[in-house]
């Protein structure tokens, strides 16, 4: 069976009851590397959220100037956009990265609060530029690492602020991680999950434990869910308002967090077989070459969006979960000019799973080219 999520061992199912529940610093470990302490919530959105509110508390409750790259899920930002923060889309180019000249001419007319930088797909970006404009623009620096399974090359090395959500990369029903370089602001952070309620866990662990005993198709039918489209976004749904991590899920991060680099390496494997496999394909290239991080998705560029989505459509015939961005922000939409290179992203990639609990040969067998 092929999931685009890591699927929970039973062990580590069976283990919850007699997993300690460890606090937020030893939780953090495996991941804050360098940083002054870390606070913990269901989901990245609301980490985001977080920084918003603490930002605001600490200005007199002004509205923070949030830029943020143009190539990003409008859902994740909801929360954020909730707590007032003035969102401003840069553009990033063709390969992901920041187009410095457009942030010079952008800040010249008014200047950040908050910059975010994002790795994605797990692929370390130089953070060296962003921390420089910002120290000249006197904004936070955010290293949003929600692909990443763990600190790795530059990635959490220079941001003020670092995002981590291994709820996307790790077998756990809800968990985010926000390190922070500096101690005095963490309270204010914590504020935002503590008093909250957690999400139910129970759910997440029947769903799991359904797919384990049934893989493929059955739950997929009781769920009633048909498949989405290349082009179509993903349905806009709230996020579940609980912003609180889960005992359950710190529980189980407390057991996988010592297997990351384990975890890290099998990802590493699975998208060399890809990008093997991929190598001689007709349409649909790599992304990135061999990389030292820990993928999140094994990304293909493809020329035109009618080559992404007929290899998506195809490549879904055939059980592989492949996957388009699920997004684009309305405001990036709204001026296609402006933001060529993230709606070039939008219809061009296509994401296949590369996580630690495929064996290779499945993968290959089912989203080769
Ligand atoms: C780059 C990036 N950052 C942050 C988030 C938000 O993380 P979460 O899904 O944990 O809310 C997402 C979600 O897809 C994302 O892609």
């Amino acid at each position: 069976m092929i999931t685009a999520a890591p699927m929970p061992a039973w062990k580590d199912l069976l283990a919850l009851g007699a997993s300690p529940l460890a606090d937020d610093a030893t939780l953090a470990g495996p991941w804050a590397a360098g940083s002054a302490g870390a606070a913990w919530y269901s989901r990245g959105a609301f980490a985001i959220e977080a920084i918003v509110r603490g930002w605001a508390r600490a200005h007199g409750n002004a509205a923070p100037r949030f830029w943020l790259p143009d190539y990003f899920c409008n859902q994740s930002m909801a929360p954020a956009r909730a707590a007032g923060a003035q969102l401003v889309f840069y553009p990033v180019g063709d390969d992901l990265r920041p187009r410095w000249d457009a942030l010079d001419r952008m800040a010249a007319e008014a200047s950040p609060d908050l910059l975010m930088l994002v790795h994605y797909f797990g692929e370390p970006q130089d953070a060296t530029p962003a921390l420089q404009f910002c120290r000249r623009h006197g904004a936070l620096l955010i290293e949003d690492a929600a692909h990443a399974l763990a600190p790795s090359g530059c990635i959490g090395a220079a941001g003020d602020f670092v995002l981590y959500s291994p709820s996307k990369v790790l077998p756990v029903p809800d968990g985010a991680v926000l390190l922070v370089r500096e101690a005095g602001v963490l309270a204010s952070l914590k504020q935002d999950a503590r008093g909250n309620c957690a999400p139910p866990a129970l759910p997440w662990i029947a769903k799991r434990a359904v797919q384990k005993v049934f893989p493929g198709a059955p739950l997929r039918i009781l769920a009633g869910r048909r498949s989405q489209r290349f082009d179509e976004d993903a349905p806009a749904r709230s996020l579940p308002p609980e912003r609180a991590l889960s005992p359950t899920a710190r529980r189980m991060l407390a057991r996988l967090g010592p297997e990351l680099s384990e975890f890290a390496g099998a990802r590493r494997a699975n998208a060399r077989a890809l990008r093997v496999a991929w190598s001689s394909a007709p349409d649909g290239r790599p992304l990135s070459g061999d990389s030292k991080a820990a993928p999140y998705r094994f990304v293909l560029r493809f020329k035109s969006e009618d080559a992404a989505a007929r290899a998506y459509d195809r490549l879904r015939r055939r059980g592989c979960p492949a996957e388009s961005w699920p997004d684009l922000p309305p405001e990036v939409l709204a001026d296609p000019g402006r933001h060529a290179s993230a709606i070039r992203l939008r219809r061009t990639l296509l994401f296949l799973p590369v996580h630690h609990t495929l064996p290779t040969d499945a993968i290959i067998a089912s989203c080769g080219p």
